[in-house]
């Protein structure tokens, strides 16, 4: 942060009951691949419900770095990857969003060359890229790294079955857009599941490929010649709603979330039942309400899809830190997603973490205090957090939670919660 600028910090003043409906924005971690898969043809592709957040500005930039001309207004964007000639993704790019490793499948299946600066670490541990990088080769491409790139290159990708170690989100999406455009049937075993997969997919297909299982752990891909520009509308955010259902159960209140079938969320919701939330279900909406004093305690473990997702671990400790009772909370997707639990000590939870096992003995009164947000999710959690505690919560570090959720405290705001955002002001929490 320069100096002199104003960071952005969020005041909560909690302890207001949320009620009331909010519509989910398009999920991140869909808009973020198929902006990624444009780059498989040349043309104008057009995506609707695409989330106006700071992840996808940064692939806007990554595609725009590439040549592609991109413009963005109203939840619609119009990719013209017609003058994309650069293969290659800079260090600042890929350093601020690791999802800009995404475009390595394309631009070795289009191009035949893809050099993407090496993620590192980021703050949810080690994440390596093994995975993507040994299918690429399994399909005949040459890995080279050297001054902190890593470069693939192919003349022509050929077909084969890969078998992935681990149902990685990210390497299942980086093969898939390899192989359609390679020669003949590659088939992905124990690939990833997400709903987001399915959606690529459905966006790959409308694009010309030939893709049979989505939705499943064995994806079978009869490459294709070549594709064409698409048209295709965003599937609805689960963790963003998600996080929306935790907010009104610890307030005590009555929210409801649209544009999200319950399917996707099927792990979550029985967790959150089984903690004494109501929840109700249609097919295009999900609602959720109770009384914290009944609430009680559950253990969680978070999985791959359809296991209990990772990105609502976070919130999920929140709404066990206020229900009665000892929840264990056991995550095993990523080595270090428990960096936001000092900060949810500093409001008033008891959580003792051993390794990747958290312990939360509930039935605790949170009350508001100064945090700070170390990621993304954990940022949507402490804003949870500070909507259930007594008193006022200063959030900072917010520009976490602008990577990942539309219009957060404006869509906290027409569900009654007070929340601002500010930038240094001294003395916005009163004494805190
Ligand atoms: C995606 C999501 C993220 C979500 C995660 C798991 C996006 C932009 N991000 O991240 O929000 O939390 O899925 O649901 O969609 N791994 C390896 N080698 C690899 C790849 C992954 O060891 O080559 C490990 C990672 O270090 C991590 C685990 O596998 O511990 C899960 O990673 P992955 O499923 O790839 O998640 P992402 O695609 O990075």
């Amino acid at each position: 942060m320069a100096v002199g600028s104003v960071e952005p910090r969020l005041i909560i003043r909690g302890g207001r009951r949320l009620s009331g409906t909010i519509a989910v924005s398009g999920a991140k971690n869909s808009a973020l691949k198929l902006m990624a898969a444009s780059l498989l043809t040349s043309g104008v592709g057009v995506l609707h419900n695409v989330p106006d957040i700071q992840d996808v500005r940064t692939m806007q930039e990554v595609l725009e770095y590439l040549g592609a001309a991109v413009t963005f207004e109203e939840g619609t964007m119009q990719v013209d990857t017609t003058e994309v000639q650069s293969h290659v993704a800079p260090y600042d790019l890929v350093q601020r969003m690791r999802a800009s490793i995404q475009i390595m499948g394309p631009l070795v299946a289009r191009f035949g060359r893809a050099r993407v600066a090496m993620p590192g670490g980021c703050n949810l541990g080690p994440r390596k890229i093994d995975i993507h990088l040994r299918g690429l080769a399994e399909m005949g491409g040459v890995v080279r790294s050297d001054h902190g790139f890593v470069e693939v290159t192919a003349e022509k990708l050929r077909a084969t079955n890969i078998f992935l170690d681990y149902p990685s989100v990210g390497a299942t999406e980086n093969l898939l857009m390899a192989a359609v455009l390679a020669e003949g049937t590659t088939v992905l075993e124990n690939a990833a599941r997400e709903p987001e997969i399915v959606d690529l997919c459905k966006f790959l297909v409308s694009m010309g490929a030939d893709i049979e299982g989505a939705g499943s752990s064995t994806l079978r891909v009869n490459g294709v010649e070549e594709m064409r520009p698409a048209e295709h509308t965003v599937l609805g955010d689960r963790i963003e709603a998600g996080t929306f259902l935790i907010a009104g159960a610890v307030t005590g209140g009555d929210v409801e979330v649209i544009g999200i079938g319950p399917h996707v969320l099927e792990l979550f919701l029985f967790k959150l039942r089984s903690v004494g939330v109501q929840v109700q279900e249609n097919s295009r909406s999900i609602r959720a309400s109770g009384d914290p004093s009944s609430y009680t305690a559950a253990d969680v473990a978070t999985l791959p899809y359809p296991g209990f997702p990772t990105d609502l671990q976070a919130q999920m400790m929140v709404l066990l830190s206020i229900a009665k009772g000892v929840s264990v909370v056991t995550e095993n997707v990523f080595e270090s997603r428990f960096g936001f639990v000092d900060e949810l000590i500093r409001l008033g939870a008891e959580i003792r973490v051993d390794g990747n096992h958290a312990v939360i003995t509930g039935d605790r009164s949170l009350t508001g205090a100064i945090v700070r947000c170390p990621d993304l999710r954990a940022a949507a959690a402490l804003a949870t957090a500070g909507l259930a505690a007594e008193g006022c919560t200063e959030l900072r570090e917010v520009q976490h939670l602008d990577r990942g959720y539309e219009r957060f405290e404006e869509k906290l705001q027409s569900l009654g919660a007070e929340v601002e955002r500010t930038g240094v002001r001294p003395g916005t929490c009163g004494s805190l």
